[in-house]
C-alpha cells in the first residue's frame, strides 16, 4: 500500500474530523470509501474484555501487572503481551487499552495492582516487553495514563505538581522506554500536570513525546478526559474517547472552520490514526483472526510472580506423600479475588480457587475447606441458572449465576437506547430453615419477589450519582426473608433503569443462608487447623478495597482476617498464609507463622498455580516490584488527597526504595525480596560503564530460578559542576540499573550480561547530563541483600 497518510488529501473535513470521534464506547467510525474498517479498543492489562464486557463473552485472565512485575523477566511479559495480542484478535480487538506504567508511588494508590512496580527502570523494560508481544501479533496498545495518575482521588480533576526532574527521571521515563521500543501509542490522563490538564497538555503530549521524543503513534484520550474542543485539539490529543459527552465531532469542525484550530494539525492526527490503521490491520489487509486455546501461561505467569517472603525451617515445599489432613482456610480459599476491579476486569473463561487447586494436585488427600473470616462486604451472587430478560427490547438468554455486568455494547446486538431495565428469575431451593438475607446491588429501582413476598429495595441511583462513581463504588441492599428448607422458591428482580443507562448495568442479587456468625467461622477454622498437618490460609483484599476509581483508606486487611492468622497459627505450627492482594498489605503476624507466599491478583489459573508452588513442582519465581512496609507510618508517601484541586509530589525523585533508604527506615520486606527452592551462590562481577558481567551458580539441590539484579550506588565525593546550574542535587543513595532472570540446574553455573542504559548515570537538569565520579555497582540477590560489589570511575 501507499503511505496511508496520503489518503488525508482525499478526506473532507467533516470525514477527517470523524476519525478522530470515539463513535461509541469502543471504537472509532469506518469510512469504506478509502477502505478503512472501525478501529475497535478495548481494555485491558490483563485480557481483552471485548466491546461487550460481558459475561458470554470471556477472555483469559492473567495475573495483574504487579505480578507480571514480579517475574522481572521481559521475555515473559512479552509472551504475556503475545497472548493478549491473539486474544485481541480473536475478538476483533485493534487496540488494546494498556499496559499501565503509572508509579507505585505509594500502596494506598487504588490502581496500584494495575501498574507495574515503584520503579522506573523496571516498569519500563516490563512494559516494553509486553508492548512488542501485543503489537508482533498485529495489534496496537496505549501505554497510559500520561502521567501522574498514580492516586485515583479526584482522578478527574486533579492538578498533579510534579517537578521537571522528577517527572523525566521516575515519571515520564516508562513512557519514554516505551516509546522507544516502538509501541503505537499512548492514553493521554485524566488528571492536569502542572496547570494543564493531560489531554490538552501540549507541553507533555506535543513538545515533549511528539517533538522530542519523535513519538509517530496516537494519543488517546482515557474515556472522557477532552473536555475542552481546541485546548485538546492544539494540546496534542490524536482521538477523543468515547462518544459520550465528546468535546470534538461537530464542535472540533466549526473550531478548524474558524481558525481556532489549524487544518494542517488536523490532518497530522489523521495521518497518525491511518497509520495505526494500516498497522493494526484495519486499513488496506485485513488481518486474519486468530483462535486461541488452552494456553498454559496463565498458569506459569502466576507461579513465576508468587513470592515467597518467609520460609521458616523450609516448610514450603510440602511433601505430597507425607500429608493426610490439609485445612485450606479463608473465604478467599474458594472464592479467589483473581483480578483487580474497573476497567481492568474481564470475566474468565474459568476461575480455578486455591481449594480446588489443592483438592486436584492432592487426590487420596483430606482437603477440608473453612471460611474462618469473610471479608467480603458484598454477599456473593445467588449461585442458580438463572434467566435474564432485557426489558423493552425483550431479549431473554441464561446466565449461570444471579448476576450480570455489560459496560458497552448487549448481548445479541440489542441496542442500549430500547433497554427500559432487566428481570432476573430463578429458582431456589433452601438447605436451611430460617432468615436467608438477599442483596441487591446496581444501578435502578429494583422490586424483589421471593416466593409470594415482594421486598421493597427503593433505589440505588441517589440524584447526582455519575455512572462512573455508581460503577465503580456500586451500593448494596440487603432484605431478610423467611425461608423452609427444601421448599423451592421463585426469586424475581425486576430492575427499572434510568434513561439512557441501558449501557451501563452491573447488577447482583447476593444470598446468605442463615445462622453464620462470625465468631463460630473462626472456631470453626481453628479447629479445622488444628487437626490438619498444615494449615493453608489465604487472607486478602476486596473489591472495595483495591479498585480504580478510589484510594485505600487502610493497609490493613480488611475484616477479622489478622486474627484469624493469629488464631490459626496458635493452633497449627505449620500455618503457611497465602496473601491474595493486588498490592501491598501488613502482615502484623509475619514473625509468627511458618511461611508466607504473595500471591497478588493471580489470573484464571490461581489454583493450579498455588498448588504447582506449594507442592513443589514449580519454583516461587517472583521477586517484589515494591517495598511492602512493616508499619503504615512507615510508609513514605501515603498523601493521595488533594487539596485545593492540586497535590504536590514534594518528594521529588525520592519514591520507592529511594525514600525509604533516605529515611533510613527498614521495611519488612525490601524491594527485589523473594525466596526460592534453591541457593545462588554469586561467584564474580564484572563491571563497566556499559554493562554488568555477573556469574552464579545454583549451589543448592534442586533446579531453579533466579533473578540477578543490579543497582549502582554514587561513591565517594560528589562532583561539582555538573549541568547548567553547577550544582549536583540530591541523587538517590543507589537505583536499580539492570537485571536479568536466569535459570540452572543443580551445580551449574551461568554468566550473564546485563545491560546498563546510559541514564543510569545521568541526571535531568534542564537536559541529560552524565555524572562524572566514583560508583559502586553491586550484584544482588534483592536490595537488601548485596551478594558482590566492583567499583568504577566514570
Ligand atoms: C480508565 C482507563 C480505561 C478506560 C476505558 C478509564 O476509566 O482510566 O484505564 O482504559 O476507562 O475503559
Amino acid at each position: 500500500m501507499t503511505d496511508p497518510g496520503d489518503l488525508v488529501g482525499l478526506l473532507s473535513l467533516e470525514e477527517k474530523v470523524s476519525l478522530l470521534t470515539g463513535q461509541d464506547f469502543w471504537s472509532l467510525p469506518a469510512l469504506p470509501r478509502i477502505g478503512l474498517r472501525s478501529l475497535v479498543m478495548s481494555d485491558g492489562p490483563v485480557g481483552v474484555r471485548g466491546t461487550g464486557w460481558a459475561p458470554e463473552d470471556p477472555s483469559v485472565a492473567l495475573p495483574s501487572p504487579t505480578a507480571l512485575a514480579a517475574t522481572w523477566d521481559v521475555e515473559l511479559a512479552r509472551e504475556a503481551g503475545r497472548l493478549l495480542g491473539l486474544e485481541s484478535r480473536r475478538k476483533g480487538v485493534h487496540v488494546l487499552l494498556g499496559p499501565t506504567v503509572n508509579l507505585q508511588r505509594t500502596p494506598l494508590g487504588g490502581r496500584h495492582f494495575e501498574c507495574y512496580s515503584e520503579d522506573p527502570l523496571l516498569s519500563g523494560e516490563l512494559a516494553a516487553g509486553f508492548v512488542t508481544g501485543v503489537q508482533e501479533q498485529g495489534v496496537g496498545t496505549t501505554v497510559k495514563h500520561l502521567v501522574g495518575n498514580d492516586f485515583e482521588t479526584e482522578r478527574m480533576t486533579v492538578d498533579v505538581r510534579i517537578g521537571e526532574r522528577a517527572l523525566r527521571e521516575v515519571y515520564l521515563a516508562p513512557f519514554e522506554r516505551v516509546v522507544a521500543a516502538g509501541g503505537w501509542g499512548v492514553m493521554s490522563a485524566y488528571n492536569g500536570v502542572n496547570g494543564l490538564p493531560m489531554a490538552s497538555n501540549g507541553p507533555l503530549q506535543q513538545d515533549v513525546l511528539k517533538d522530542e521524543w519523535g513519538f509517530d503513534g496516537v494519543v488517546v484520550s482515557d474515556w472522557r478526559a477532552a473536555r475542552d474542543t481546541v485546548g485538546a485539539a492544539l494540546g496534542g490529543l490524536d482521538i477523543a474517547m468515547p462518544a459520550l459527552e465528546n468535546p470534538w465531532g461537530p464542535k472540533l469542525v466549526s473550531a478548524v472552520r474558524s481558525g481556532a484550530v489549524p487544518e494542517e494539525l488536523i490532518d497530522d492526527k489523521v495521518r497518525r490514526v491511518l497509520r495505526l490503521a494500516a498497522r493494526v490491520g484495519a486499513l488496506g489487509e485485513e488481518r486474519p483472526a486468530a483462535e486461541v486455546s488452552g494456553s498454559e501461561l496463565p498458569r506459569e505467569l502466576a507461579s513465576r510472580s508468587f513470592v515467597l517472603a518467609r520460609n521458616e525451617h523450609f516448610t514450603l515445599p510440602l511433601e505430597p506423600a507425607a500429608l493426610t489432613r490439609v485445612a485450606v482456610i479463608g473465604a478467599l480459599a474458594t472464592d479467589a479475588r483473581v483480578l483487580g476491579g474497573g476497567s481492568a476486569q474481564v470475566t474468565p473463561p474459568h476461575v480455578v480457587s486455591p481449594w480446588e487447586g489443592l483438592v486436584r494436585a492432592l487426590p487420596g488427600v483430606d482437603v477440608v475447606h473453612a471460611v474462618g473470616a469473610d471479608p467480603r462486604p458484598f454477599l456473593p451472587a445467588l449461585a442458580v441458572p438463572t434467566t435474564v430478560t432485557l426489558l423493552g427490547a425483550d431479549h431473554t438468554f441464561e446466565v449461570p449465576a444471579a448476576a450480570v455486568r455489560w459496560i458497552g455494547n448487549l448481548p445479541g446486538g440489542t441496542d442500549p437506547a430500547a433497554v427500559t431495565g432487566i428481570e432476573l428469575v430463578t429458582t431456589f431451593t433452601p438447605l436451611e430453615d430460617g432468615e436467608h438475607t438477599f442483596a441487591v446491588s446496581g444501578f435502578g429501582t429494583f422490586e424483589l419477589r421471593v416466593g409470594d413476598e415482594t421486598l421493597p429495595i427503593g433505589t440505588l441511583h441517589p440524584a447526582g450519582t455519575g455512572r462512573a462513581d455508581l460503577l465503580l463504588a456500586p451500593r448494596e441492599h440487603r432484605v431478610t426473608v423467611a425461608l423452609t428448607g427444601g421448599v423451592p422458591v421463585e426469586v424475581k428482580l425486576r430492575q427499572t433503569l434510568q434513561p439512557g443507562m441501558g449501557h451501563t448495568i452491573a447488577t447482583t442479587l447476593g444470598h446468605q443462608p442463615p445462622g453464620v456468625s462470625a465468631e463460630g467461622l473462626l472456631a470453626e477454622a481453628v479447629e479445622a487447623a488444628r487437626e490438619a498437618d498444615v494449615a493453608i490460609v489465604v487472607v486478602g483484599t476486596t473489591e472495595q478495597v483495591e479498585s480504580e476509581g478510589f484510594d485505600r483508606t487502610s493497609l490493613s486487611l480488611p475484616g477479622r482476617q489478622d486474627e484469624l492468622v493469629v488464631r490459626v497459627a496458635a493452633a497449627n505450627p505449620r500455618t503457611v498464609v497465602v496473601v491474595n492482594a493486588g498490592s501491598p498489605v501488613l502482615l502484623p503476624w509475619a514473625h509468627d507463622v511458618a511461611a508466607i507466599l504473595l500471591t497478588w491478583f493471580p489470573g484464571q489459573d490461581a489454583g493450579l498455580a498455588l498448588a504447582d508452588v506449594l507442592l513443589g513442582s514449580e519454583e516461587p519465581g517472583g521477586r517484589l516490584p515494591t517495598t511492602w512496609p512493616r508499619r503504615e507510618q512507615d510508609c513514605p508517601i501515603l498523601e493521595v488527597r488533594p487539596r485545593d484541586g492540586g497535590l504536590s509530589y514534594d518528594e521529588d525523585v525520592f519514591l520507592g526504595y529511594r525514600a525509604w533508604d533516605r529515611a533510613g527506615t527498614a521495611p519488612l520486606y525490601a524491594f527485589g525480596h523473594g525466596l526460592g527452592y534453591t541457593s545462588w551462590h554469586y561467584e564474580s562481577l564484572v563491571a563497566t560503564a556499559t554493562e554488568a558481567v555477573v556469574t552464579l551458580r545454583n549451589a543448592g539441590a534442586r533446579f531453579g530460578r533466579e533473578v540477578v539484579q543490579v543497582y549502582v550506588a554514587p561513591a565517594g565525593e560528589a562532583p561539582v559542576g555538573v549541568g547548567p546550574h553547577g550544582m549536583l542535587p540530591e541523587r538517590p543513595q543507589r537505583w536499580l540499573a539492570g537485571f536479568a532472570a536466569v535459570a540452572a540446574h543443580p551445580g551449574e553455573t551461568v554468566t550473564v550480561r546485563i545491560p546498563l542504559p546510559a541514564r543510569t548515570w545521568q541526571i535531568w537538569d534542564a537536559g541529560w547530563h552524565t555524572v562524572p565520579g566514583a560508583y559502586t555497582v553491586v550484584a544482588a540477590h534483592a536490595l537488601d541483600d548485596p551478594r558482590l560489589t566492583a567499583s568504577l570511575t566514570l
